[in-house]
């Protein structure tokens, strides 16, 4: 082995880490490790490499031998530990961050995570009130408040599918709140899947509650672009408009994408906290609180253009909203809407969001619309993957 070659790899591998090149940093650490199996440190560059693209079932190898190195620096075993964690491996995360601890005590933020993984490890076999004493046993005087802890980890539970321990924690938190009508639904979901839309009281509470959050983890965490992309699908079919209405409008991130129509806007959101971020954001001229299907049927002909993104998946059952929309567009006027893609017909989600077939919005839709455009998009990255929704434009019979 040429170990002036693997030397100078393995700083271009650092380099290019440091500049935020990934994709060459960890072409760089491979290379590394093709010249010098089990060096430790490409193992552990390309760990976190990984971590950075969020590939962390990827991750996971590299950094566990990363780990295995003899007097291998606590923040590897850490790092291992995160990683498992974000991959759902809630038991070998919480052992891992165990045996870090046993070699130099947690700072605070692994030391939390270390309970949450522990707590969600323990509902395998314990009822919800003891695995949050394990949570709080780890966490010691760092602990959050228990109910925080339990509403977090029902939605991780969730999005890793292991639904009877959200179960578990969903009942004690409704025993513990029974008027968090949040909390109520989403637990309701998880035992009956023909609920066939979300409650307006659900998603005026539950939206209220997010509003504050909603744009740095929808654009930001999460890379949800469907207000832009639906805009520019409508954009390829006509370019002006009189009167546009977005529904279920949010904090207003469709208001600059549908600038270029030069039409009147009007926004409908059921959510007051969502409505007072569009007023902040600008771009509407009449803002309106009220539920949709209420709104579009007291508006005949009114818009040549409806924007819904991200507003069909609290709705199962589309064929209400279908209708409805028809009757509030002037005829030839455009539908732009998203969903969640589905196999076939609706299905509720443990998520308590709603996905749908291509079958079932083209069938539901055909007495009012007929299907122009339809594109596929990476929707969100979710905790697990990257969930594929569906943009239609549906043009008014
Ligand atoms: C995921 S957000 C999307 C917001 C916005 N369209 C966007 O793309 O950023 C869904 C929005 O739809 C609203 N919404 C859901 N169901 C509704 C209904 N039945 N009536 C009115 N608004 C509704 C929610 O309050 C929330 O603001």
């Amino acid at each position: 082995m040429d170990i002036q070659a693997v030397d100078d790899m393995f700083a271009v591998a650092v380099a290019a880490s440091g500049e935020g090149r990934q994709d060459d940093a960890e072409a760089a650490f491979r290379a590394v490790l093709v010249m010098s199996p089990g060096h430790d440190e490409a193992l552990f560059g390309l760990g976190l490499n990984l971590m950075i693209a969020r590939r962390f079932q990827e991750a996971v190898e590299p950094l566990a031998l990363a780990a295995q190195a003899p007097d291998a620096e606590p923040v590897r075993h850490q790092c291992l530990a995160h990683a498992l964690f974000l991959t759902g491996a809630f038991t070998r995360a919480a052992e891992t961050f165990a045996a870090a601890d046993a070699i130099a005590p947690l700072p605070e933020s692994p030391r939390l995570t270390w309970a949450r993984a522990a707590a969600y490890a323990a509902l395998d076999q314990s009822p919800a009130e003891a695995a949050l004493d394990v949570y709080a046993r780890i966490a010691g005087p760092l602990a959050e408040d228990l109910g925080t802890v339990a509403r977090e980890g029902f939605g991780v539970l969730v999005a890793f599918d292991r639904l009877d321990a959200a179960r578990a924690l969903g009942a004690w938190l409704e025993a513990r709140d029974p008027d968090d009508k949040i909390r109520a639904h989403e637990l309701r979901v998880l035992v009956d899947p023909s609920i066939d839309r979300a409650p307006p009281a659900y998603v005026e509470a539950l939206f209220d509650d997010f509003a504050e959050r909603f744009d740095r983890q929808l654009v930001e965490m999460l890379g949800y672009r469907a207000p832009a992309l639906l805009a520019d699908l409508v954009a390829t079919r006509r370019t002006r408009f009189e009167r546009i209405l977005d529904l279920g409008c949010g904090t207003g991130l469709a208001a600059p994408s549908l600038e270029r129509f030069g039409a009147e806007l009007t926004g409908v959101d059921l959510s007051s906290a969502m409505l007072a971020k569009a007023v902040e954001r600008g771009g509407y001229d009449h803002l309106v609180q009220a539920e949709a299907i209420d709104f579009l049927k007291s508006q005949p002909g009114a818009f040549d253009l409806i924007l819904a993104a991200d507003v069909l998946i609290y709705f199962g059952d589309l064929a209400a909203l279908f209708a409805a929309a028809a009757e509030a567009l002037a005829p030839g006027g455009l539908l732009a809407a998203s969903t969640e893609l589905g196999e076939t017909g609706w299905r509720l989600l443990p998520t308590a969001r709603y996905a749908h077939g291509d079958d079932y919005v083209e069938a539901t839709s055909a007495p009012g619309f007929r299907i122009v455009e339809r594109q596929e998009i990476p929707l969100r990255r979710e905790t697990t993957a990257v969930t594929t929704g569906c943009l239609y434009l549906l043009e008014r019979l």
